[in-house]
Order: C-alpha cells, then sequence, then structure tokens
C-alpha cells in the first residue's frame, strides 16, 4: 500500500493538514533533542521529512523503512540522510548505536506496536530519547465533531480524487484503533522507556510522546 500512495503521500500530507505537518515535526525534532556529533534514526521515515528535519539539526541521520517507494522519493529530496530498506520490527543495528530514535505517523502502521516500540529503545543508547509523532483523536467538541467529519467524510474523498481510496480509508481507521496518549505512555513505558512525557496539539488531534532509556533495561 505504502509503495503505491508514495507518489501522492506528500502532496497529501499537505492538503490534509494545511501544511502543518512541518510544524509537528520540528517539535518531534526538537524533542529528539539532537544536534551536531549526534546519531539518530528515523524509523518508518516514509518519503523522509522528519529525516530531513533531524538532519538540518546538524545529526547524523539514518531513515530507514520497508517501502521502496517510499525510500525513492526520500533518496530524491536529500542525500544528507543516510536512506536504508529495514523493518522496524527487526531493525538491522546493534544496540545503543543511536542518540535517538523518532517515529512520525508511522507507529500506527506496526502491525506490532510494543516490539517495533522495544526495537527503537533497544538501537538507542542509555540516556537517549525515542520519540513518536502520532494522529491522535480529540475528545472534546468542537474539534472531536470536526475531526470525525474531516476524517471519515472528506479525507476519503481526497483518497479517491488521487486513485487511492483503500489507502485513505485505511488512514481513518488506523488512527481509530491507535491507542490514546495515557496508553501509549504505557506501552512506551513497558518497551523500556523512562520519563515518558506527551504533549497534544493541533486542537487534541497530533500526540507527541518522548521517553528516555533507560540504563537497566
Ligand atoms: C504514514 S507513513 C509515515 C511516513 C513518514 N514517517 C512521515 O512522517 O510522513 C508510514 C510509513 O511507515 C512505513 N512502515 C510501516 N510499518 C513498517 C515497518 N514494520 N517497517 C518499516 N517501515 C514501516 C510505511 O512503509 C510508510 O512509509
Amino acid at each position: 500500500m505504502f509503495d503505491r500512495i508514495a507518489g501522492v503521500y506528500d502532496v497529501m500530507n499537505s492538503v490534509m493538514t494545511a501544511g502543518l505537518h512541518h510544524r509537528w515535526r520540528e517539535r518531534a525534532v526538537d524533542l529528539a533533542s539532537v544536534g551536531p556529533g549526534s546519531r539518530a534514526l528515523d524509523v518508518a521515515t516514509g518519503t523522509g521529512d522528519l529525516a530531513v528535519a533531524l538532519a538540518a539539526r546538524g545529526a547524523e541521520v539514518v531513515g530507514s523503512d520497508f517501502s521502496d517507494g517510499m525510500l525513492e522519493r526520500a533518496r530524491a529530496k536529500s542525500s544528507a540522510v543516510r536512506w536504508e530498506r529495514a523493518n522496524a520490527l527487526a531493525l538491522p543495528y546493534d544496540d545503543d548505536s543511536f542518540d535517538a530514535a523518532t517515529v512520525g505517523f508511522g507507529a500506527r502502521n506496526f502491525s506490532d506496536l510494543p516490539r517495533g516500540l522495544a526495537e527503537m529503545a533497544r538501537v538507542v543508547r542509555p540516556g537517549g530519547r525515542v520519540v513518536v509523532l502520532e494522529i491522535t483523536t480529540p475528545t472534546r467538541p468542537p474539534l472531536s465533531t470536526f475531526f470525525a467529519f474531516w476524517f471519515d467524510r472528506v479525507v476519503p474523498l481526497l483518497g479517491r480524487a488521487t486513485g487511492e481510496d483503500q489507502a485513505y480509508s485505511y488512514l481513518p481507521s488506523s488512527v481509530k484503533r491507535f491507542p490514546g496518549p495515557a496508553e501509549l505512555a504505557a506501552v512506551m513505558a513497558a518497551a523500556g522507556l523512562r520519563d515518558v512525557r506527551w504533549i497534544v496539539t493541533a486542537g487534541g488531534i497530533i500526540a507527541l510522546h518522548s521517553g528516555i532509556v533507560d540504563g537497566q533495561r
């Protein structure tokens, strides 16, 4: 599915979020706390926007994904990032190889969320950060009403306009079944992260979680 939608993915992101996704990525990068001299991994990197934003802070960055179609777009975007084909559930990196690992709008797609998060924690050194940027379901009106209308009605229509109905009907359903902020924090803690914190922003539509890799894992 991701290979198929790679060509429309960036345009759809900008249309669906009115361009705001770049701002949310910058906030995720802030939470990763990386800069010159640090190594960062962006898992499920897709077309690579989050990896590119990490590299812009001076970090040495690897962007990995299992979709060749997505990686092809990412490669065309930047040569400052090392793009690698990898399954997030079995990362081909040694323990403690990175100072931070991020995932943007990707954790929702992991077929095994605890395992994906545990893999991110494994490859980050103790004291380093794991950051998850995800869509979450707002619980309070009026945003919850608008969100339901936008996601359940408008997004599938936009998907149909691009010829990718299935992928953009999958998107709302994947958001609905993804754990809420407190539950996700608990899964991150169980994956070996301490001091897990989260921010819910954009009127309750976006959640940014971060945790520190525990030296005692
Ligand atoms: C919605 S896109 C997000 C892309 C990008 N991170 C972003 O911020 O826009 C989800 C990505 O997760 C990737 N993905 C899902 N499960 C994966 C897995 N187990 N291993 C590697 N990549 C995975 C897909 O190939 C896709 O590129």
